[in-house]
């Protein structure tokens, strides 16, 4: 059922230090810039060879990720995206598992307009997993 890692996320308290350090100190490209507010954050993309990595910054009052800082203040790996090729038929395997899908259940679309699901933590040790389809 799983394809690649998409990207790997990163929870940052500020993103223009965090995009600062991937151009300068790490000599990585970061994408300009998106707001998500369904999502509630402000995101970049640094592009790798084989992956991506994202930079996700609170937006609005209610973020999902302001709880996540407020317990990790300095930022912390958030989320790891993998890739799916049918994303209904991944949901339905996983509630049929017994698996917790985040929200409503029905995909949204993420920052690369493609639809994406979040997995709740605790079923999968610990990681929260975004399913991406691609
Ligand atoms: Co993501």
């Amino acid at each position: 059922m799983l394809g690649r890692v998409n990207h790997i996320a990163l929870a940052v308290p500020n993103l223009a230090e965090a995009i600062e350090t991937y151009t300068s100190t790490l000599g990585a490209s970061v994408s300009e810039p998106e707001l998500l507010p369904e999502h509630g954050v402000r995101v970049v993309f640094v592009t790798l060879e084989n992956t991506k990595v994202e930079l996700l910054e609170p937006l609005g009052e209610t973020s999902p990720i302001a709880a996540f800082l407020a317990r990790n203040p300095g930022g912390g790996m958030h989320h790891i995206c993998y890739e799916v090729d049918d994303i209904i038929s991944a949901r339905d395997r996983l509630v049929a598992a017994g698996c917790r899908v985040l929200g409503d259940g029905e995909p949204k679309f993420g920052a690369h307009g493609k639809p994406v699901l979040f997995l709740h933590p605790k079923d999968f040790f610990g990681t929260l997993i975004e399913l991406e389809q691609v």
